[in-house]
């Protein structure tokens, strides 16, 4: 058990500079804390506090706010900027030299990657985020004037108004499913199922939405498009190093991530996963030699961009690895749990994320009967410095739903005390109600 006195001991392993030593090792630290509880389920970790401070040490954070918005970009770990910044000096001494050199190591970024996140080294292309990885696919496949795609109206902003471009440009025609809040998988299949026409060549949806997580049925819906022969584009920007699963049993054809967001990679990184058969068919964002065409790094062919924040998701993979995969995901809807659990019996709290096992992990949305979900979002900032994001739905082209609330989403590093002070908060608004705002933090689930 990771008891006071285990954690002791591991910070005596660690030598007799073990604890001033840390802000420099803080991998070691990470690692010989998964070590002491390697014989413990996720779960029962998941509640172990003397575990979870070693991770809160990696971070150098501000912790007068309370940060609830993970879910828009997430801070490194202090050996992860180290290491950017590192990389970036480096290619700063002789640019031509350096920067040459650090980028043909990227094969193992990409290579460790795929190991991880389970498909092929040739089938990971490095991107600068979700966004860039999901046009390149948007933008880079064969459609005619008439040709279909489907996807809903939770999908991300950026998505749909890429969509909504070819429309314009190509006349594709864009069908947007709607879906209510939690549903089932059963539910999301059919809806696709049903609104398939002969016209309908590629499916985009999400993993897991932004807004309320709602996860998807994405092996069932890629399954069901292949026996259609028709395309699936998978966004995958907050599923990938959030819960664990292997992109190939997914078994769609192009998963789009950004790594900054739950990996913990500085800010500008993406991936984008092709199945092997739709490389050479995919045209890239930016022209390459024909003889390129069936390589997955015709992807990343952008000109001159900075090495050291792509090198640096070495760094990331490798704190992410230290505290395990199944771990992250059990404290993740632990801490998810912990404030679900405390407000949902009280008839104005609405949850709008399915909280059973397997559902929901660090990603999930609360609303309050007769709060404003932007005031409500100031209220959070200007009271209790926590930032939190409302999520209100809009208009066409934005993303279209009927229901408001905050997105919630802890990290790692969170600590009950701060999951505690946003029950608290939550609890307060609920009894004396909040000031009207016409600000409020946030748009739609950002
Ligand atoms: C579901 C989803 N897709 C795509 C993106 C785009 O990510 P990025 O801004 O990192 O490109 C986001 C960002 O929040 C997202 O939530």
């Amino acid at each position: 058990m990771w008891t006071r006195r285990t954690f002791l001991r591991v910070g005596g392993a660690l030598g007799a500079a073990g604890w001033t030593a840390r802000a420099t090792d803080t991998l070691a630290a990470v690692e010989a804390a998964s070590a002491a509880v390697a014989d413990r389920t996720p779960d029962e970790i998941a509640q172990d506090e003397f575990f979870w401070r070693e991770i809160q040490e990696a971070f150098a954070l501000d912790r007068t706010l309370i940060n609830l918005n993970n879910g828009n970009t997430c801070p490194s770990p202090r050996i992860v900027l180290d290491a950017c910044k590192r990389y970036m000096d480096m290619a700063n001494m002789l640019p031509v030299h350096y920067r040459g050199q650090t980028e043909s190591h990227l094969q193992t970024v990409r290579r460790g990657l795929a190991k991880e996140f389970g498909c092929d080294e040739d089938e990971v292309a490095l991107t600068r985020n979700a966004s860039e990885s999901l046009q390149i696919v948007q933008t880079g496949l064969d459609l005619k004037a008439g040709d279909e795609v489907i996807t809903t109206d939770q999908d991300y902003p950026r998505m749909l108004t890429t969509w909504d471009q070819r429309m314009r440009r190509d006349k594709i025609k864009v069908t947007r499913l709607q879906f209510p809040v939690p549903t089932t998988q059963d539910d999301l299949y059919q809806r696709f199922e049903r609104a398939i026409t002969p016209q309908t060549k590629v499916f985009h949806f999400c993993h897991i939405t932004n807004l309320t997580g709602q996860l998807f049925p994405v092996q069932r819906l890629s399954r069901l498009a292949r026996s259609r022969g028709i395309v699936t584009v998978v966004d995958g920007a907050h599923a990938l190093a959030h819960f664990p699963f292997r992109i190939r049993d997914l078994e769609c054809d192009y998963y789009g991530v950004s790594l900054h967001k739950w990996l913990l990679a500085p800010i500008g990184n993406g991936l984008l996963y092709v199945r092997r058969e739709n490389i050479p068919k995919l045209w890239p964002m930016q022209a390459v030699p024909e003889r390129q065409m069936n390589d997955i790094r015709k992807f990343e062919a952008i000109g001159t961009y900075p090495t050291a924040i792509r090198a640096s998701v070495a760094e990331a993979l490798a704190f992410h690895q230290a505290i395990g995969a199944e771990r992250k995901a059990a404290r993740l809807r632990y801490l998810t749990l912990r404030w679900a659990n405390a407000l949902k019996a009280n008839p104005r709290v609405k949850i709008l994320s399915n909280l059973e096992p397997g559902q929901t992990w660090g990603l999930a949305m609360v609303g309050l009967d007769g709060i404003d979900a932007r005031a409500l979002s100031q209220f959070m900032m200007d009271r209790y410095r926590i930032v939190v994001n409302a999520v209100v739905g809009g208009q066409p082209p934005a993303q279209v739903f009927d229901y408001t609330g905050l997105r919630v989403t802890p990290n790692v590093y969170t600590t009950l005390q701060e999951i505690d002070t946003f029950v608290d908060a939550m609890q307060d608004a609920l009894k004396n109600g909040v000031p009207t705002s016409t600000g409020g933090r946030g748009r739609t689930g950002e």
